[in-house]
């Protein structure tokens, strides 16, 4: 959870208390993983081409969770595309600002600490894989997407379904309204 409930501007990455371990379990469990989605590389690379992220472009990911879909979208923008990553969870954000720094893209990525349905900055690209329980369900989701993007942007929209019912624990941790939009594809 946010330390604070407003959110704040993407340039303050003091977050060295949060910094956890290689082997703290919360981190070791996505160590393994590119993004949390089922998605191969080359998809990846063809829906980022679709997003025509380009210099200038500034690219918005709430519901950020890995961070790497978003820094391809903004490295494929090129130099003066920029990206920010908005999630409710300290430690999504603090895993991912090593990962900017790594890339080269200090200054041109930012994260920030933000509930979803209070976030209000507008962007000309918005990115949202999987993340539609942080609007509590695909119409309010892309109701705000709407409202977000710049007249003449595009939004990236990439929402799950069930391989089979979901547990108890999952159906808790999305929401029942996702969990049950999710179910409707097994009939
Ligand atoms: C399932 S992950 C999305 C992963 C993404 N598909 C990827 O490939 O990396 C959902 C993310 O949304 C964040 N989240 C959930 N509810 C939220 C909310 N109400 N506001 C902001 N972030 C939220 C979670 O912390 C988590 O990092």
């Amino acid at each position: 959870m946010c330390r604070e409930s407003r959110w704040r501007s993407g340039d303050d990455n003091d977050d060295s208390a949060l910094m956890t371990s290689p082997l703290d379990p919360g981190q070791a469990r996505y160590a393994a993983m590119r993004w949390n989605t089922p998605l191969s590389v080359d998809h990846a690379e063809f829906i980022l081409d679709l997003l025509e992220a380009r210099g200038g472009s500034g690219v918005a990911r709430p519901g950020l969770r890995l961070g790497e879909l978003l820094m391809r979208a903004v490295e494929a923008g090129g130099p003066g595309t920029t990206g920010v990553g908005v999630d409710r969870d300290e430690q999504v954000l603090a895993r991912a600002r090593p990962l900017a720094t790594t890339r080269g893209l200090d200054g041109r990525v930012h994260f920030v600490c933000a509930e979803s349905a209070t976030w209000d900055q507008r962007a000309d690209r918005m990115l949202c894989v999987g993340a539609s329980h942080a609007w509590a369900g695909v119409e309010q989701a892309l109701q705000a997407l709407a409202r977000l993007v710049r007249p003449g942007g595009r939004v990236l929209f990439g929402e799950g379904c069930w391989e089979r019912s979901p547990t108890a624990a999952a159906a808790a941790s999305l929401g029942e309204p996702v969990a049950h939009a999710w179910t409707e594809p097994l009939g």
